[in-house]
């Protein structure tokens, strides 16, 4: 009997892809680019499953091109605003994430951005590679201390549970704030839940945990900028239409905060040009789940999702779960 087949949109680690081999015939785009809309109409037509990413635009038209014989699209990451899941739904076919298995490795790159904002670090390497650092001086690279101060965390959920929990080693003080009280976030990490207006003017550092949603997008626009510290230091590693990124530029301008770490931008792959040339802004690009023992796993769990639906049974992390009644 031919083996099933399967179809990766780009490279990612090998365990996956071998994981998948066992099982399947398995085509990987050979290129190290996103594909072009034409290509992945093309490539997905005839395939049993698709392991597809975030940077795949998963609409009516590659649905549609996919036909009847898919039985998954398996999306390499949490979010899923590349898809078109009501299409998907109609069409009867499971769309999976890969929830869970970045949580840390989130979290961590959360942490790491707040720390490089706070002490100045990308501009003291700089400085120090350039030869300019002829003495330790008292009133040089000073930036903000960590241990101590007020945290404010926007979105209660797995990744904002953990950054949170990481905190306690900071000795800080938790705020919190989400469409619903987290008890576990309560009682294991003395967090306190607010709202969205006293964590913003409170906290000293803010770092958003939220889903992209219609009632997400541009959660941090002009008002809410206007009211925090200007001490403070903004963490994005959720999702770009989060933040209003001009309004961030604005902030930033004037003085409203001190600093901004940023994982993902309003229109991503594009940054709004001023944020490039502002020695208070950390930005890279859309890493935070890469470390190799994360993005392994990422590619297990997918992988794991497309073996369990072809081979008839429940995948673990099923985003529209009516197609599966
Ligand atoms: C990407 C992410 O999937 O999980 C998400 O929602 O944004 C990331 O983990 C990853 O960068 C691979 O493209």
């Amino acid at each position: 009997m031919d083996k099933k087949k399967v179809y990766v949109t780009r490279r990612i680690p090998s365990e996956a892809i071998e994981l998948l081999e066992k099982h399947f015939d398995v085509e990987i785009n050979p290129e190290d680019r996103v594909l072009l809309s034409g290509e992945l109409l093309d490539k997905v037509k005839g395939k049993d499953a698709v392991l597809c990413l975030l940077t795949d635009n998963i609409d009516k038209a590659v649905i549609k091109a996919a036909g009847v014989k898919c039985k998954i699209f398996a999306n390499y990451g949490v979010g899923c605003n590349n898809i078109d899941i009501a299409e998907a739904t109609e069409s009867g076919i499971i769309i999976t994430n890969t929830p869970q298995v970045l949580n840390d490795a989130t979290a961590d790159l959360a942490w790491t951005l707040l720390m490089v904002v706070s002490r100045r670090i990308v501009a003291a390497d700089k400085f120090t590679r350039n030869g300019a650092f002829e003495s330790c001086d008292p009133m040089m690279f000073l930036g903000r201390e960590i241990t101590g101060k007020t945290l404010g965390v926007v979105g209660a959920g797995r990744i904002g549970y953990n950054f949170a929990k990481k905190a306690k080693a900071f000795d800080m003080k938790i705020l919190y704030t989400d469409l619903t009280q987290n008890y576990k976030m309560e009682k294991e990490l003395d967090a306190i839940f607010v709202d969205k207006e006293t964590l913003l003017k409170q906290a000293d550092f803010v770092s958003l945990h939220v889903p992209l949603l219609p009632s997400t997008a541009h959660y941090m626009g002009e008002k809410e900028f206007s009211i925090m510290k200007n001490t403070s230091v903004i963490v994005n590693t959720c999702s770009g239409p989060v933040i209003d990124e001009k309004a961030l530029v604005k902030a930033l301008q004037q003085g409203e905060i001190w600093g901004a770490g940023l994982d993902v931008f309003e229109r991503d792959p594009a940054i709004e040009p001023e944020l490039l040339n502002m020695y208070n802004v950390t930005i890279v690009p859309h890493i935070s789940s890469a470390t190799l023992e994360t993005r392994t796993n990422m590619g297990l769990s997918a992988a794991s999702n497309i073996i369990k639906v072809l081979n008839g049974e429940m995948p673990d992390n099923c985003v529209n779960t009516e197609v599966l009644k």
